[in-house]
């Protein structure tokens, strides 16, 4: 009801402005004690997955907190993992504004911030200094500036300065508004990242005596082809999860009359919820709990969270729902699951 009424006013002003205001003043709470106005009671009912023990299943997807500026306010919210990032190995501006946009009759969001990030450097400090217990996942990926074909080195860069600080990394090669990013997801390309990051795993694991899951996120607009491909790379290379999936290009679920149907960017909230669980379907066919799916888009219910996880999903992540719904949606999750 309060977060209705707030919601109804922000919701008047730029998208982009409210959110950095709203993040702006999270960030001013975190790690003092008016943190408590967001915590509730929840119940308890913790998830193993990866080797790893979350406090429940419910997670902040990537993006909102780019720069983990905010990561322990989001733990007194409830969460029982939160990632962090995208993160580059340079901090970059990400592209021109406007470039987020909200659809609000099809409870969606378009965005195409580009990766928009204080750098990795900068977000390490600021996890050096968080308090939450719960697991931090950091999301990292290339910069615009770095040619496609040496991509692998941005995250291979990134991976060694998270890794001692990292519960699992998850490589973004699926956000649609980084150019040819996307085509990491394929072939030889595919191929030769998972190669490297394993490596670069087991040279990290032995010098600092901690194994740091990876988990490779992908988008939702694959073939079903593709999704059996990517699969199997996946547990070829014993890559520890998938996160399913980022933001569509597709705009099949919304209306052709929509204010902002044509504006360019990734379209995530309710018009992806079936984008994604076909994806999630493909992906559980094909890993047979060999390993876990995240499954994330459109997640905007506690009957959305239960679909996701009846079709394959171990641990789920929100990001427009939250801004649709406010903070009360991952406590009902939690406690109605
Ligand atoms: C404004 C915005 C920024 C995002 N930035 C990132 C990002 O930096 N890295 C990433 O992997 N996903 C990013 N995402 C995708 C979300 O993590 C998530 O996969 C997607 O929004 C689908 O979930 P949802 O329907 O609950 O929003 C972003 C989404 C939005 C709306």
């Amino acid at each position: 009801m309060i977060y209705d009424i707030i919601r109804s006013m922000l919701f008047r002003l730029d998208p982009e402005l409210t959110q950095n205001f709203i993040l702006k003043q999270l960030s001013i709470m975190n790690r003092t004690p008016l943190e408590k106005i967001f915590k509730r009671k929840l119940t308890s009912n913790p998830v193993n997955c990866m080797g790893l023990t979350f406090e429940n299943l419910v997670g902040l997807a990537a993006g909102l907190d780019k720069n983990a500026e905010c990561v322990d306010l989001f733990g007194a919210m409830g969460f029982g993992f939160i990632e962090v990032g995208t993160v580059t190995p340079i901090a970059q501006i990400g592209n021109k504004k406007p470039r987020l946009f909200r659809l609000i009759e099809s409870e969606a969001i378009i965005n195409r911030m580009g990766l928009n990030n204080l750098g990795v450097d900068n977000l390490v400090n600021n996890i050096k200094k968080s308090k939450f217990k719960g697991i931090i996942g950091i999301n990292i990926g290339k910069n615009n500036s770095t040619p496609i074909e040496r991509s692998k080195d941005d995250y291979l860069i990134c991976m060694e300065k998270v890794y001692p600080y990292a519960n699992y990394i998850a490589l973004n090669i699926s956000s649609p508004n980084t150019p040819f990013l996307r085509a990491l997801q394929f072939g030889e390309a595919l191929e030769d990242l998972l190669s490297s990051i394993k490596i670069k795993q087991k040279k990290l694991t032995q010098l600092t005596l901690k194994y740091v899951p990876v988990v490779v996120k992908i988008s939702p607009d694959l073939s079903e082809e593709e999704i059996i491909q990517i699969a199997d790379s996946l547990l070829r290379h014993n890559i520890d999860g998938v996160i399913a999936t980022n933001t569509t290009i597709k705009r099949s679920l919304i209306n052709e009359k929509s204010k902002y149907y044509k504006e360019i960017g990734g379209l995530s909230g309710r018009p992806l919820q079936l984008i994604s669980s076909f994806v999630i379907q493909c992906l559980a066919k094909e890993l047979k709990g060999r390993i876990p799916i995240i499954g994330v888009g459109g997640i905007d219910s506690v009957i959305a969270a239960r679909e996701k996880i009846f079709i394959g999903t171990s641990l789920i992540q929100i990001y427009s729902g939250l801004i649709y719904k406010g903070p009360k949606l991952i406590r009902d999750i939690i406690n109605h699951i």
